[in-house]
């Protein structure tokens, strides 16, 4: 595997691979990887001959308040898993490399629709962060394909979204959430957890699949599955962001003719933000 920093480095071996008519997959992280970034490698290794991971703690897509300085950042671990999986390249770029000239006059990329409400309503310029990194990450690996997690759907759907429509050349893969056994989905903010607060966060899709089989049996008061929700977690000690039924690709509010629903959910546990979200439907 191949340890690359510097943007020419990246470019002349993703340039040499093309003249090779090598196709290219791409797997964007923050690093702190666990089986949920593993699972988008092992997919990427399946879709074309060579994988490029990137880890990178975007300093754009976080809120001022958020944990950017306390990200975890386990590198020589990452790089490690990475290349026992069989990763081409691993590209950890320092932010002035991916910022030159700092984020106050950095140019950005919108998505509006898909990337307001929910995440986008509780984290202001959050996916305007996301969009803007994945692009400049997308311009430097000139991926044919890019895997991204389902566990983080509003951000899927954003990517989705702004490659459709600002015609970028990419497939963009979606990858099912991995869990603990617990069904907690796995995270890099788990870790901030300790045993005993993981007990409580797993009943955040514990809560989740209660509503889902109620909508599969075909209850449709939206709002009232919505509140029951809340008032669950509320009574676990989960403190609801926002746990809401959206259809499943537009993420607008659920109506009673929508046949293909996604439940979003976010929640804190203590300072910790949880999210989740189950798909309901064909
Ligand atoms: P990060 O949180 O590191 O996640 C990187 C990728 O791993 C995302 O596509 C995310 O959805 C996926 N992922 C995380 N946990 C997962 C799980 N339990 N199961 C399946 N996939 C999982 O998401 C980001 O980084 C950033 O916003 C990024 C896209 C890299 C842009 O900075």
């Amino acid at each position: 595997m191949q340890s690359i920093t510097e943007i020419k480095s990246l470019r002349s071996q993703i340039k040499a691979w093309r003249q090779q008519g090598l196709s290219i997959a791409f797997v964007p992280t923050m690093g702190n990887l666990h089986q949920g970034h593993f699972s988008l490698v092992e997919k990427a290794k399946t879709l074309a001959d060579k994988v490029v991971v990137s880890i990178f703690v975007n300093p754009m897509q976080f809120g001022k308040n958020e944990d950017l300085d306390s990200y975890p950042r386990t590198l020589v671990q990452d790089k490690q898993g990475l290349a026992e999986l069989g990763t081409d390249i691993v590209f950890t770029p320092s932010v002035e490399t991916i910022y030159p000239n700092g984020l106050a006059t950095q140019s950005f990329v919108d998505v509006p629709g898909v990337s307001e409400g929910y995440c986008g309503g509780s984290r202001s310029g959050h996916f305007r962060g996301v969009a803007t990194v994945v692009t400049k990450l997308f311009n430097l690996v000139q991926p044919d394909f890019a895997c991204f997690g389902e566990k983080d759907y509003q951000q899927l759907q954003v990517i989705k979204t702004m490659v459709h429509d600002l015609s970028m050349p990419i497939e963009i893969i979606g990858v099912p959430t991995q869990r603990e056994v617990s069904g907690l989905a796995m995270s890099s903010r788990n870790g901030y957890l300790s045993e005993q607060e993981k007990d409580v966060a797993k009943i955040l899709y514990q809560v989740l699949l209660q509503s889902a089989k109620q909508l599969e049996s075909g209850e449709r008061d939206f709002k009232t599955l919505e509140a029951n929700a809340n008032l669950a977690l509320e009574d676990a000690g989960l403190k609801p962001d926002y746990f809401s039924i959206a259809h499943r690709y537009t993420l607008q509010p659920a109506t009673s003719s929508d046949e293909d629903f996604v439940i979003l959910a976010a929640a804190f546990l203590g300072s910790v933000r949880l999210i989740d979200n189950i798909q309901v439907g064909k």
